[in-house]
């Protein structure tokens, strides 16, 4: 008694001619989606970008502590033994102050989280402030996975492969630029201050071709400058963009 139990002339739902076969395929096979929250899920073979929302007071202050510096890039690289020996000279450019201090903090458990991610014994690290659009194309990186923080200023652009035409290169003022062209509707998503992005890149086991598609926000200037903490495994040779 009380048990609910289908009659046995129900026609299946699969059967159901009131269904379209369109609606009925999406239904029954939904598509996963490619962003996560969990930076676990990178190793994961459908999921080439994880996003982290994160709230953080750095922004404010770190807009005050790089007020008036020219655009800089610096690199390091360090073994996790040697993280906390060599990560202030990520920093180095900016002066030093509380903020740069709380920086440094959280530069080193990003470095930490994402040495653990990979299995990695060294990382390297590069914190830019940028007053440009510095990799205004939709592109993937040749790399296995990538880390950004934007720290200040606009995030990252980012998104799903399905809204995507690789077979496609967009064409500005009538030349090739390389970048990749977006489907109709596409749906683009942007990390914000402070959120935390791993980019699975076409280096990664199995994802030749794939690599998640990004790309710089615009407007950045000398009035609103960017600074971006980019991650990147130490022994591969990426490329600069972010
Ligand atoms: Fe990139």
């Amino acid at each position: 008694m009380g048990q609910l139990t289908t009659p046995l002339n129900t026609p299946s739902l699969k059967h159901n001619p009131l269904y379209p076969k369109q609606v009925l395929k999406r239904w029954v096979q939904p598509q996963p989606s490619e962003i996560s929250s969990r930076p676990l899920d990178i190793r994961k073979q459908h999921v080439r970008i994880v996003h982290q929302e994160r709230q953080t007071s750095l922004t404010e202050k770190l807009s005050v502590a790089v007020q008036g510096l020219a655009p800089f890039t610096r690199k390091v690289t360090a073994e996790r033994q040697k993280l906390q020996e060599n990560l202030p000279a990520v920093a180095q450019d900016i002066p030093c102050c509380k903020a740069t201090e709380a920086l440094l903090e959280d530069v080193r458990q990003q470095a930490t989280d994402y040495m653990n991610l990979l299995g990695l014994g060294a990382v390297e690290m590069s914190l830019s402030l940028v007053h440009s659009t510095s990799c205004p194309r939709l592109h993937e990186d040749s790399v296995k996975v990538r880390c950004l923080c934007t720290y200040l200023g606009e995030g990252t652009l980012f998104v799903e492969d399905r809204h995507v035409d690789r077979q496609q290169l967009q064409l500005w003022l009538g030349q090739d630029t390389g970048g990749f062209k977006l489907r109709k509707n596409a749906l683009v998503h942007q990390a914000n201050p402070g959120d935390v992005l791993y980019l699975k890149g076409s280096a990664y086991p199995g994802n030749a071709g794939r690599g998640a598609v990004h790309r710089s926000p615009d407007g950045a200037s000398v009035e609103n400058p960017r600074l971006v903490l980019r991650l990147d495994p130490a022994s591969s040779h990426p490329c600069d963009c972010c």
